[in-house]
């Protein structure tokens, strides 16, 4: 079997026309575009490239970002300080905070001090909550962007084995549970998990993130499973790659997502939607 390959890239160009539209008649209609605040502390070269990359996209669809780059010895008491600044103005609607922050500032505090209605990342644990009962707001935007690459695949989830690699606050948790809202059957696997080939050997849908290139051996994978790979890894040579040995797997695969080109464009696309839905519920629409 050769793999389908779930074009990222594509689904988000798309996704962003729609998008563009969208917040054209409503800034019309509200007079003001949709807002978003993006914090970035320190010079983590990695975070400053995401960053630009978001202001780029923000643009691209019409959405007003607010851009504050403080120095890595910013103090946890100025950037709650600006949190509190920015959940009190109005023409913001959502608030990101680039991780990773420097150790000296606990991330946990800081994202919990985002209002949930301003939290565009999902990472507050009120949304993640909200997910957990099946009430979704505002969605974690890795695992909402990997649901809607799966969905392209038309995929049936009732009775379908999920197998989640990585058990973090930012990708596999938050997976877990869209998953299971989706109707799969879901297991997450970590770093404790004893014999990870064996549950990758009955997974209908695998998705990788546990940040270990080739961590995934492609003949683990079942005859015609759908492959998501969260993972992002550079390369001696400069090329990028992913969790999942992709020439293996995609030999077996029914769908595979590639690196670069599948995940990484939703999760910033997810993130214009989520500001869009929290512009949508601050002005009443
Ligand atoms: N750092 C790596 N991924 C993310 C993300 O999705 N959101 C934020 N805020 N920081 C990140």
């Amino acid at each position: 079997m050769v793999a389908q390959i779930i074009d990222g890239k594509a689904l988000a160009a798309k996704l962003k026309d729609d998008m563009q539209v969208e917040v054209a008649a409503l800034t019309t209609s509200h007079g003001r575009a949709p807002g978003l605040a993006v914090i970035l502390v320190g010079d983590d070269p990695a975070s400053h490239v995401y960053v630009k990359n978001k202001k780029v996209a923000c643009e691209k669809v019409g959405i007003a970002s607010f851009s504050y780059e403080l120095p890595a010895d910013t103090s946890k008491e100025h950037l709650l300080g600006l949190i509190a600044e920015l959940n009190a103005d109005p023409k913001v609607d959502g608030i990101l905070v680039q991780l990773p922050l420097p150790a000296h500032i606990n991330a946990d505090k800081v994202l919990n001090a985002i209002d949930a209605d301003k939290d565009v990342d999902g990472f507050h644990p009120f949304n993640v909550g909200c997910l957990a009962v099946r009430q979704p707001a505002l969605r974690s935007c890795t695992p909402y962007g990997c649901i809607k690459l799966i969905e392209t695949t038309g995929i049936k989830w009732y009775g379908k084995e999920a197998v989640v690699v990585g058990a973090s606050n930012i990708v596999g948790r938050p997976m877990a549970l869209e998953l299971l809202l989706a109707g799969a059957t879901v297991t997450v696997c970590h770093r404790f998990t004893e014999n990870l080939q064996s549950h990758i050997e009955r997974a209908d849908i695998v998705i990788a993130a546990a940040g270990k290139q080739g961590l995934i051996k492609g003949e683990w994978i079942k005859e015609g499973a759908i492959v998501i790979d969260v993972g992002i890894h550079r390369l001696e040579d400069g090329s990028l790659t992913g969790d999942v040995d992709f020439d293996t797997a995609s030999k077996r695969a029914g769908w595979i997502t590639p690196v670069p080109g599948g995940v990484g464009p939703m999760t910033i696309t997810m993130l214009l939607a989520n500001t869009i839905t929290a512009f949508k519920q601050h002005v009443g629409v």
